[in-house]
């Protein structure tokens, strides 16, 4: 059942250049530049004119939520809130008709992120869903959405859920940005031509698991772990950090790059490791003077590079390739090596990968 792996966490690594594609089959149309999305199709009209968008969750989905929220700010031109669900339905959130709230879910039973919607429907809001467990409870409790089609995820940790929820929160941002007009056709053709491609480029990723496992025999004692990314890199910073703690116990942390400073900078000494998203997009620059930083105070930084890069090689003590890609997508591959990381950290301190301590695949407490 497992197909041959050690672990269903690993098996669903690896199955993420199909689920990604199952979850855009039959909805993009990237010659014609064109998205569809049958599930929301009903709304096509209203998003045309929607003011703001809500975005609930809690853990890894909270995080794509993140994503989404730069996805759809960037293409739709809609502003974006993204709320863990658990604090949204306990405080008296401003709320209207004319909002659209998103709940994104993996096993579509978490019950603050239900208790969220509840409170969002009866104030009068459009629910949308974004799930992956075909008949659970919050698709019934939504007006539309769209399905995630990751497959049953069976470790606790999520992994192929969290791409797939990424992939289904781009497409709603290009439908969305279809809709408003806000995308050239052929920006849409460009794009869409480009995350066609994504699925081959997640196989290319997922090549470097040898190397990650070496590194990760020099990580495996450390007690701390800071993340660091910058733009879309950021969400991609906060899932590594959960995905290290929640199956090797290791305290981890993610930030955003320039915060650094304002902070955790303090805790960074020879036995601090640093894993920088250091790709070749907009903020490369100030990534690389973060870098440097980290340096200058003797953390050991592990660098999510773009292949080719040489600059960054020059400083980091570690460094993953990853396949070029816009910053619209780095999300879906940066990714790839930090759940390996973490998967090969946690094999070597013999923890239970596929079943945490304290952990449920899912949360149905509040
Ligand atoms: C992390 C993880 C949890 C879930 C969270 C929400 O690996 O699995 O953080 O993401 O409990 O669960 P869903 O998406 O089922 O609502």
């Amino acid at each position: 059942e497992k197909g041959g792996f050690d672990h269903f966490m690993l098996k669903e690594i690896y199955e993420q250049p199909r689920s990604i594609r199952d979850c855009m089959r039959g909805r993009i149309y990237p010659n014609e530049g064109f998205v569809q999305l049958g599930g929301i199709k009903e709304y096509a009209e209203k998003l045309k004119n929607i003011d703001r968008i809500i975005i609930v969750a809690c853990g890894t989905s909270w995080h794509a939520g993140l994503v989404g929220e730069y996805l759809i700010e960037e293409y739709a031109r809609i502003p974006v809130e993204v709320e863990y669900a658990s604090e949204f339905r306990y405080r008296n959130p401003i709320i209207t008709e004319k909002d659209v709230v998103i709940a994104i879910s993996q096993s579509g039973e978490t019950a603050d992120t239900m208790a969220a919607i509840e409170m969002a429907k009866e104030k009068g809001a459009t629910i949308f869903g974004v799930c992956n467990v075909v008949g659970s409870s919050i698709p019934r409790l939504t007006h539309a959405g769209v399905y995630t089609h990751a497959g049953p995820e069976i470790g606790v940790a999520s992994t192929k859920a969290f791409t797939a929820q990424v992939t289904v929160l781009t497409l709603i941002a290009f439908y969305m940005a279809q809709q408003k007009g806000t995308i050239t056709k052929a920006k849409m053709v460009e794009l869409l031509t480009e995350l066609d491609l994504i699925p081959e480029k997640i196989q290319r990723a997922l090549e470097s698991n040898d190397l990650i496992k070496e590194i990760a025999a020099k990580f495996k004692d450390s007690r701390n772990c800071l993340f660091l990314g910058r733009g879309s890199g950021f969400p991609v910073a906060l899932e590594g950090a959960l995905k290290l703690k929640e199956i090797s116990y290791i305290h981890a942390e993610g930030y955003p790059a320039a915060e650094m400073k304002h902070g955790p900078i303090a805790l960074i000494d020879e036995e601090m490791p640093v894993v920088v998203i250091a790709t070749k997009n907009s903020s490369y620059e100030k990534v690389i003077s973060n870098i440097q930083e980290v340096k200058a105070r003797k953390g050991i930084v592990l660098a999510i590079v773009t292949e080719g890069d040489t600059e960054v090689k020059k400083m980091a003590d570690y460094v993953i390739e990853i396949p070029d890609a816009s910053e619209a997508f780095l999300p879906l591959l940066a990714t790839i090596p930090l759940q390996l990381l973490s998967y090969h950290i946690a094999v070597l301190r013999d923890c239970n990968v596929d079943q945490p301590r304290n952990l449920a695949k899912s949360v149905t407490v509040e």
